[in-house]
C-alpha cells in the first residue's frame, strides 16, 4: 500500500538504538564461537525463544548476557558494521548510537577497545552515524565518573552522555554531578526517563541533569502540566513503539500513546531501542505503528522530521536532510 512505501522509502534518523541491542542471535554464537565464551543457550533458536519478556529488568538480564561475547576491537567494530547495514536498508541515513562501556569494562575489555571499534565502523559505514555513552542507573554515580575520567582521552570521538538501564529506584538525580560535568565539556546530554518510571523522573532529568532530548518519556501524558511544558519546549521524545509493547509498557500496540503524544504537539520521534531483542529494525517500528493505530500521511512526515530536527548533526547538515 501506497503510505507503507512512503514510511519504509522517506529519509528518517535514529535517534534511540543501543549499539548492543543490535546484536542479533546469530551474531552472538559466531562470537561465542570466535572468542571461545561458553553461552548459557546451545541454539540461535534456543535463545531466541527466551525473547519473551515481563518487564524492563527481565530484558536487561538476557542483554547483559548477549553482550558477554563481545571482547575485541573487531567485535566491536562487527556489531556496528551490521547495525549500519541493516540501518541503511531501512533508509535511515543518521543514527546517534547509544553503547554502554561498563557492561564491558567491568568484564575487563578496555574502553579504548569498545569505542574504536564502534567509532571506526561508523567512519566506514554507509551512513552517518555518532556516538553517545550511556552510564547504567543501577551503579553508582562514583562508577560513573571513574567511567567518564576513562572516556576522556577518547572525547573526540563521542558527541554526547546518557543514561540507561534500570529505571526504578535509580532516579536521574543520582547522576546530577556527573552530568554537571559532561555539560562542562561540551558534551550533548540525554537520559531515559518515562519509560517505566514515572512523570516526576522526566521533570529532574530536565532539571537537574539539563538533557537536551527525552529518551522514551511515554509516561508525561500523566501529568499534564509536563506535558504543556515538553511541547512548549519542543523537548524530543525518542519513542521505541516494539520496546514498549515487548517490555509491556503498553498491553498491545493499539494501545500505545503515540498518537495521544503527537496530538499534545509533542516532538516525538520513532526509533528501534534494541532492534534484534524487540521483533525489528527502524521500519518495524513505523509498520507496526501506524497498523495499529489511526495514523496517516501528515504524522508519517512530522516524525521523519522530527527525528533529523531533533538530532545533534551541525546546523548545514540538518538543513542538508529537511
Ligand atoms: N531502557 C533502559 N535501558 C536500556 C534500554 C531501555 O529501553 N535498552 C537498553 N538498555
Ligand atoms: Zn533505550
Amino acid at each position: 500500500e501506497q503510505l507503507q512505501n512512503i514510511l519504509q522509502q522517506m529519509p528518517k534518523a535514529e535517534l534511540h538504538i543501543h549499539i548492543e541491542g543490535s546484536l542479533e542471535p546469530e551474531l552472538i554464537f559466531e562470537l561465542a564461537q570466535r572468542n571461545g565464551v561458553a553461552l548459557a543457550y546451545k541454539s540461535v533458536e534456543s535463545l531466541r525463544n527466551a525473547y519473551a519478556f515481563d518487564n524492563l529488568q527481565s530484558f536487561l538480564d538476557i542483554y547483559y548476557a548477549g553482550a558477554s561475547v563481545l571482547l575485541t576491537e573487531q567485535d566491536f567494530y562487527d556489531m556496528t558494521a551490521a547495525y549500519l547495514r541493516r540501518a541503511a536498508l531501512d533508509n535511515v541515513r543518521h543514527a546517534e548510537i547509544f553503547f554502554d562501556p561498563q557492561t564491558h569494562t567491568a568484564r575487563g575489555v578496555p574502553m579504548h577497545t569498545v569505542v574504536d571499534g564502534i567509532w571506526r565502523a561508523c567512519q566506514d559505514g554507509p551512513i552517518s552515524a555518532s556516538l553517545i555513552m550511556c552510564f547504567l542507573r543501577h551503579l553508582s554515580e562514583d562508577e560513573a565518573l571513574a567511567t567518564l575520567e576513562e572516556a576522556l582521552p577518547l572525547r573526540g570521538k563521542i558527541i554526547g552522555v546518557g543514561l540507561d538501564s534500570s529505571e526504578l529506584g535509580h532516579p536521574p538525580e543520582k547522576f546530577a554531578r556527573v552530568f554537571e560535568r559532561c555539560r562542562q565539556l561540551g558534551l550533548h546530554l540525554v537520559a531515559h526517563a518515562g519509560e517505566e518510571g514515572p512523570p516526576a523522573y522526566i521533570e529532574t532529568a530536565l532539571d537537574l541533569l539539563n538533557v537536551e532530548r527525552i529518551d522514551h518519556g511515554v509516561r508525561c501524558l500523566e501529568d499534564p502540566v509536563l506535558t504543556k511544558r515538553l511541547a512548549r519546549e519542543q523537548i524530543a521524545l525518542t519513542v521505541c513503539p516494539l520496546s514498549n509493547v515487548k517490555l509491556r509498557v503498553f498491553d498491545h500496540m493499539g494501545q500505545h500513546n503515540l498518537l495521544d503524544l503527537l496530538d499534545a504537539g509533542l516532538a516525538v520521534t520513532i526509533n528501534s531501542d534494541d532492534p534484534a531483542y524487540f521483533g525489528g529494525y527502524m521500519n518495524a517500528n513505523f509498520l507496526a505503528a501506524f497498523e495499529a493505530l489511526p495514523l496517516g500521511l501528515s504524522h508519517a512526515h512530522r516524525l521523519a522530521r522530527n527525528s533529523f530536527t531533533a538530532s545533534f548533526l551541525e546546523p548545514e547538515a540538518k538543513r542538508d536532510f529537511l
